[in-house]
């Protein structure tokens, strides 16, 4: 029996509870997303990085307070060293109901199969295009031959679903739009287009001419009939069913379906600072109770980042970055 959670623990001034922990184990990554990281990321000195015994308790003291879903996050996690260890933990806490994970795909070919094992319930996969030498640009140097094949892993290793996750980037994939819906149909993956939210100083700007859900949806229409959908996973995706297709699409639209009021997140960088909203700076730091495996200190530390969390994100107000933290440090 999972222990009674005591949901009110992370309730925030505005009523929204937090059920939803997005784990970032680490901020390094075998990519290079132009919207995610400089092209010389400074990463993380080792010894500021939390161990992954310190990750999981805070992630165990944070089940108790009322989380039920966690997101193993990076950077990417799956070059972190031993997340295995940490993964088989998070999905055997008591009261948890789904241990998701987020990958950039270049390492799931071959561990695919043992994450579901593991307790991995499903997964996310970014895929922003399907044109090798696009894929090199954006990423400057990654090799799609390697993501294709770690998403063909994980449509057949038998999770509960597979969502491949694209940003829509103006002038770069916009005319890929339905190459993507179709890439995922074929597999039975679930799809999302996500608007770029302009984070850290690297040089990106929100322009007015920026690809939105709207443009999704239009071309998607052009191929498929869409209907909205109830399915929801708890995060901020909005899903319309295909006609015909097990995949759904989703989109997830900071700006123009802003969905801060019913927001159930929390981030945990690898450094162990609490990030209430990812449009803020607002962090509290939670790596010395976690080394000294202080479970009150914990609580209160949670309760001050709760009664922090904004209402909300002004990402549409700012077009230039006001984040100054690579979506690698959070997450996204
Ligand atoms: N805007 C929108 N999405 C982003 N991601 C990374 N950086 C950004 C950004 N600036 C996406 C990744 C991944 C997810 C965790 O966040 O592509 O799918
Ligand atoms: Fe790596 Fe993901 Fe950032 Fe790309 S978006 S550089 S894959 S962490």
């Amino acid at each position: 029996m999972a222990p009674a959670a005591d949901t009110a623990a992370l309730r925030d001034s505005c009523g929204r509870t937090a059920t939803y922990l997005r784990l970032s184990v680490t901020d390094r990554c075998d990519l290079r997303c132009q919207y995610c990281l400089p092209a010389r990321p400074n990463f993380l000195p080792k010894d500021e990085i939390l161990s992954l015994e310190e990750m999981l308790f805070i992630a165990e003291e944070f089940v108790k307070l009322g989380i039920r879903k966690i997101r193993v996050t990076g950077g990417e996690p799956l070059v972190c060293r031993n997340v295995s260890w940490l993964l088989e933990r998070l999905a055997a806490l008591d009261g948890l109901r789904e241990l998701v994970l987020t990958t950039n795909g270049t390492r799931l070919a071959g561990q695919a199969e043992q994450l579901r094992k593991m307790g991995v319930k499903r997964v996310n996969i970014s895929l922003d295009t399907l044109r090798p030498a696009r894929f090199a640009e954006l990423t400057r140097n990654g090799d799609l031959a390697k993501v294709l094949a770690g998403i063909d892993a994980a449509c057949t290793a038998g999770f509960d679903a597979v969502r491949l996750n694209a940003v829509l980037m103006a002038g770069f994939n916009h005319d890929e739009i339905l190459d993507l819906i179709d890439f995922a149909c074929a597999r039975g993956a679930d799809i999302a287009f996500i608007e770029e939210m302009p984070m850290g100083d690297i040089g990106r700007r929100k322009d007015k001419d920026a690809l939105t859900a709207d443009g999704v949806l239009a071309a998607a229409a052009e191929r498929y009939e869409l209907q909205p959908s109830a399915h929801a996973t708890g995060g901020p995706a909005r899903y319309y069913e295909l006609a015909g297709q097990k995949s759904r699409l989703g989109v997830i639209a900071p700006y123009t379906r802003n969905f801060c009021a019913d927001c159930n997140r929390l981030r945990l960088t690898c450094t162990g600072d609490l990030h209430p909203c990812l449009g803020h700076m607002g962090k509290v730091a939670l790596a010395g109770a976690a080394r000294e495996r202080d479970a009150a200190k914990l609580a209160a530390l949670a309760a001050v980042a709760l009664a922090a969390k904004p209402e909300g994100h002004e990402f549409a107000s700012a077009p230039e970055a006001r984040v100054m933290r690579y979506m690698a440090t959070t997450g996204g």
